[in-house]
């Protein structure tokens, strides 16, 4: 099973996929974690530059086409091996990201945008996709408070964009999760850590015991 965690910036998917993880795998389940841009030593690397904040003059198409580099990449080291080998991989961020922020945010071209998505993952698409939704300002403040606090690589270039840029990819995701609800769960993500790990991992075992299904 192929799970993927999206939302905007400090929205807590991080967290939730670490906790999610350990839950899962007390469970008895083999779990993979990984994320987009990364999940392998090149698309690191690429995740490196996409983020770094001195790369001012990286236009909206090198930022697209390196996502997708990135993304194919990441399939091919990652997330095709651990679902051959019957692992439920947890993925934080995938191609709906790429719509919100490059479709939605940049107002790239969204024909492009599925053909490259598609090119990326070459048809792997996500069987449940949790969209952890909370106002901007709310997760905007936690991210801002993280990188205050972090040493080392910048990677904020994303958290630097306008509050208009934030909302935008915010109301691009909720328009993707009414558009497909049978994939998406929306999950309130301006709560308790712990009361969203609850429901999460109610939501994920239903699904992987089949209990959810209507018969
Ligand atoms: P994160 O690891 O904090 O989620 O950071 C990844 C950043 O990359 C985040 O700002 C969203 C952005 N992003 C895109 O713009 N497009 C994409 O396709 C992906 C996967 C991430």
């Amino acid at each position: 099973m192929f799970i993927t965690f999206e939302g905007i910036e400090g929205c807590g998917k991080s967290t939730q996929v670490r906790l999610l993880a350990e839950e899962l795998r007390r469970q008895g389940y083999e779990v993979t974690t990984t994320r987009e841009p990364g999940g392998c030593p090149i698309a690191d690397k690429i995740r490196a530059i996409l983020l770094d904040a001195t790369n001012t003059a990286m236009t909206p198409l090198t930022e697209l086409l390196l996502y997708a580099a990135a993304r194919s990449q990441h399939l091919h080291d990652t997330v095709r091996p651990a679902l051959a080998a019957g692992k439920i991989v947890l993925c934080d961020r995938f191609t709906d990201a790429t719509v919100a922020y490059q479709g939605c945010g940049r107002e790239l071209d969204r024909t492009l945008i599925e053909q490259l998505n598609g090119v990326a993952t070459g048809g792997v698409t996500p069987d449940l996709t949790i969209l952890m939704d909370c106002p901007v300002e709310i997760g905007l403040g936690r991210a801002l408070a993280r990188i205050s606090g972090t040493q080392g690589a910048r990677e904020e270039r994303f958290e630097l964009e306008s509050l208009q840029f934030h909302e935008a990819v915010r109301n691009g995701y909720l328009a993707l999760a009414a558009g497909e609800p049978k994939r998406f769960a929306v999950v309130n993500a301006h709560r308790s850590i712990p009361l969203i790990t609850g429901e999460l991992t109610t939501l994920v075992t239903a699904r992987l015991t089949g209990a959810d299904r209507v018969l």
